[in-house]
């Protein structure tokens, strides 16, 4: 579905992705570990297009996103919920995923809107709530719920269980698996890698700009390198 091919990205003279190999098989959940500064951010905004990579290919669907607007890459079905989830503080929650939806009320939105409250009952509850009044946890579930009102075919998560409490990261991971058996394929960055890797299809080890490893989330699990750099085993 998703296939980079030797994909290099760079920020002036710093060279943050040399040449990286990633696919991504249509209802999937592939992860992407690596400590801090490997790329993983690096990678996810070359995909969604708001960085050009210097070269390389990226193909969605069999089709080069070379030259496709980061607004179009959205509408062909890649939508990426950001590092520090980026919630408008000053909007109420339901406003906040109706931006999701590009302030229009697109298509499915009526579907769409009562998906994400059965999967985040508590933003229900919690609609006309300021954004900003939110728990760290809920913040993450509205902006996973507004990055679902873009009818995502590929959702790239950018570390959605940094800074969380442990019973929220067991909570935002069971929803990314039922995200994933609803049919959207998923793109996990997280440095918590042993919860991501245990959920994962195939993983990704991500260090200094290329792909030092990958195989099965449970191959990876039992890999010795793996292991001692990534589990603390
Ligand atoms: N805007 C920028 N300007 C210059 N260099 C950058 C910029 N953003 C990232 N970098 C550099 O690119 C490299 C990769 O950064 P990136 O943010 O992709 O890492 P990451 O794996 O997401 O790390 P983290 O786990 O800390 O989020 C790092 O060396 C970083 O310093
Ligand atoms: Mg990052």
């Amino acid at each position: 579905m998703l296939k980079l091919t030797s994909v290099h990205t760079s920020y002036d003279h710093i060279k943050a992705l040399k040449g990286i190999d990633i696919e991504v098989d249509k209802g999937e959940i592939a992860c992407l570990i690596g400590s801090n500064g490997a790329g993983k951010t690096t990678t996810l905004l070359t995909i969604s297009g708001i960085l050009k990579p210097d070269s390389g290919e990226i193909t969605f669907e069999g089709e080069p996103l070379k030259n496709i607007s980061p607004h179009n890459i959205v509408n062909k079905g890649i939508c990426q919920v950001p590092e520090g989830r980026r919630v408008f503080p000053r909007l109420t929650v339901l406003e906040n995923i109706e931006m999701g939806a590009f302030g229009a009320k697109g298509k499915n939105f009526h579907r769409n809107l009562e998906k994400i409250f059965l999967l985040f009952p508590i933003l229900k509850e919690r609609k006309n709530q300021m954004g900003g009044t939110l728990s760290g946890g809920e913040q993450q579930m509205l902006a996973i719920g507004r990055a679902l009102m873009a009818n995502p075919k590929l959702l790239l998560l950018d570390e959605p269980s940094l800074g969380l409490a442990p019973i929220m990261v067991s909570k935002i991971f069971k929803t990314i698996k039922e995200i994933n058996e609803e049919g959207v394929t998923i793109l996990l960055v997280e440095q918590n890698a042993k919860a991501a890797l245990r959920l994962s299809h195939c993983g990704y080890v991500l260090e200094n700009g290329t792909i030092k490893l990958h195989g099965s989330g449970e191959e990876l699990l039992h890999n010795e390198d793996v292991k001692k750099a990534y589990l603390g085993e």
